[in-house]
């Protein structure tokens, strides 16, 4: 069998194939996001946002619902795909690019959300406290921010491979994940990540790493408590089940924080 060429660049600069890699299923989000504004959330929701929200998997389904939407990225091509989404099926263009660490909005959202780990790309504690204060601007006092992390447990071994696969026509992806290093001291852990592409006219590997700050549930819980914006109300795990909270503790590891934006102290 013939070796995969090898191409060695960020997987978020190739939003067709993240999108069908991370894109393939979105209700059980989508039902999870709308289920905690109903549940958790006070007053109407009409108005949502997405930091890092990548290709706009999770924008273009809630804008189909009718939800007043909009999102940033740092990755000028995950915009931009995102955006173009948008205007093919006549809708006003709802991403921009930015800084999830850095940003400001024109009009206050009724609910955020933030799933699969995007967050832990900011590298510091001072970055990871200045998003929760920009989300604090952005979201109204009474709204949610969903922040769904990859916790690392403290009394069991952490997961180290995964591996999934999806296809959209004739194209097919097979993805796997595998741990590199992780750094207790410095809380930087390196994730191998490679996607697997087929097409009929090609097939070649994307390799990249991801380079994710670790956080302990009693880290998570000091960042949160440090900020003057936010209060958990429930917790829960990539199940996305809203009868089933999770009770966060050392063997924890998928966790969505749901944190109501309270009156700053
Ligand atoms: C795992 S993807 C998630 C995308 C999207 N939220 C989703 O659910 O499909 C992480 C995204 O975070 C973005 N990102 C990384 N650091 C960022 C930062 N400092 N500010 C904004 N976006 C960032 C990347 O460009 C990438 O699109």
């Amino acid at each position: 069998m013939s070796e995969l060429e090898v191409i060695d660049e960020s997987i978020y600069d190739h939003p067709k194939y993240y999108d069908l890699v991370f894109g393939a299923d979105c209700a059980a989000e989508i039902k999870f996001i709308t289920g905690c504004a109903a549940k958790h959330g006070s007053g109407k929701t009409n108005r949502m946002f997405e930091p890092a929200c990548g290709t706009g998997r999770l924008l273009y389904a809630l804008a189909k619902k009718d939800y007043e939407i909009g999102g940033l990225d740092l990755n000028a091509k995950a915009v931009d795909f995102c955006n173009a989404r948008f205007r093919k099926h006549d809708r006003p263009e709802p991403a921009f690019v930015a800084d999830m660490a850095d940003f400001k909005v024109k009009r206050r959202y009724d609910i955020a959300f933030n799933t699969i780990n995007s967050f832990r790309h900011l590298g510091t504690e001072k970055a990871a406290r200045d998003h929760l204060n920009c989300m604090g601007e952005a979201v109204r006092v009474g709204g949610l921010y969903l922040l769904g992390v990859h916790l690392t447990p403290t009394d069991v071994p952490p997961s180290e491979t995964e591996s999934w696969s999806a296809r959209r026509g004739h194209l097919a992806i097979n993805t796997h994940m595998w741990t590199n290093s992780r750094d207790k001291k410095s809380r930087i852990e390196r994730f191998g990540i490679r996607f697997d592409v087929h097409s009929p006219s090609r097939s070649f590997r994307i390799v990249d790493e991801l380079v994710l700050r670790s956080y302990t549930p009693k880290q998570m819980d000091a960042l949160i408590a440090s900020s003057q914006c936010w209060e958990v109300v429930e917790t829960y795990d990539f199940a996305y089940d809203l009868d089933e909270p999770i009770e966060v503790d050392s063997t924890t590891e998928d966790v969505v924080y749901v944190m109501r934006r309270k009156k700053k102290t």
